[in-house]
């Protein structure tokens, strides 16, 4: 299957979960639900959920979208937390963005009160979706790893030592740590969740759990890179917000060219990782997606 309909169709699963586990909007007190409704539905490439099953997918080798139902609270919980996250880092105290993915930013359109209380829910709202996994053995392990992805030693302390280090030249380990962290921690999540429920060997799980920590750092640098010289189509947004909030980027240390070879080497080395893979396409092709979005 070409990646392209793989991404496509994989998308339109999670998000068929995401409508059922979602409740309506017009429940009391509407503000939240809108606005939990909002930083759900208003686009997202599901790049974390879409991770996940093609780590499952390989890992049971040849499954079709029906046999997905057993992971599909798995790859939501992943969505909704991503998706959390990204009201808080929008924040006037984070990042301070109006915009996000071409729309009004949470806070902008709901207020700051309720955009803070529709990120607490979010988050809530990914464990509760564990509990829907029908082992009971395999959920509670699905809660405590991505509880530890999302705290203070994964996504939390990263976003932490981020916001921390504004208007501060950060060395580049401390740059390496935000960004292994504050996206890395959710896409390692991703494969450990998979590993988890497809009862993976201890070894491809380490080289899966590595697989995606560099897939998080490339794609903050890219990701960063894209915020410099980006066009609005890609970020959803104008570039220049980490230049705005004097950010510490891979981009401001090495210059845009470091950057964007840090980030190929990084992506090139991970290759190998993956190569005793049986039936890796997808993850491959993850991976030359990850390297596409560099600008020339
Ligand atoms: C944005 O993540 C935040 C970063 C980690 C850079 P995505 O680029 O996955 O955002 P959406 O969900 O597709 O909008
Ligand atoms: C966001 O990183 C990481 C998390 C939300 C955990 P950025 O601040 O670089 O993401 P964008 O650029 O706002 O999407
Ligand atoms: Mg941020
Ligand atoms: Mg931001
Ligand atoms: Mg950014």
């Amino acid at each position: 299957m070409k990646l392209e309909d793989y991404f496509d169709s994989r998308k339109k699963y999670v998000e068929r979960g995401l409508k059922k586990y979602l409740e309506p909007i017009n429940m009391y007190p509407e503000v939240l639900y809108e606005a939990m409704h909002h930083a759900v539905f208003s686009g997202g490439k599901r790049l974390r959920p879409i991770l996940f099953f093609a780590a499952y997918e390989t890992l049971n080798q040849n499954l079709n979208v029906r046999s997905l139902r057993k992971v599909q609270p798995v790859a939501c919980a992943l969505e909704l937390v991503h998706a959390a996250s990204l009201i808080h880092d929008d924040l006037p105290s984070m990042d301070n963005s109006d915009i996000r993915r071409n729309n009004p930013s949470c806070h902008k359109k709901f207020g700051v009160p309720a955009a803070i209380l529709a990120g607490d829910a979010l988050l809530t709202m990914a464990f509760e979706v564990l509990t829907n996994v029908k082992d009971a053995k395999k959920s509670v392990r699905c809660v405590e790893l991505l509880s530890r992805a999302v705290s203070t030693r994964g996504m939390i302390g990263g976003q932490t030592v981020d916001v921390m280090t504004t208007g501060i030249k950060a060395r580049l380990n401390v740059l390496k740590y935000i960004h292994q962290k504050k996206t890395g921690a959710l896409l390692q999540a991703s494969m450990s969740l998979a590993c988890e429920m497809a009862d993976a060997a201890d070894n491809t799980r380490a080289s899966l759990e590595m697989y995606a920590m560099n897939v998080g750092l490339a794609y903050q640098i890219i990701d960063d890179i894209l915020d410099e010289i980006g066009t609005t189509d890609v970020l959803g947004r104008e570039p220049g917000e980490d230049a705005r909030n004097d950010k510490a980027t891979y981009a401001a240390v090495l210059g845009l060219e470091g950057a964007k070879k840090t980030a190929e080497k990084i992506i090139d080395d991970t290759y190998k990782m993956i190569k005793p893979i049986p039936s890796n396409e997808i993850l491959v092709s993850y991976l030359s997606y990850v390297k596409d979005r560099v600008p020339i």
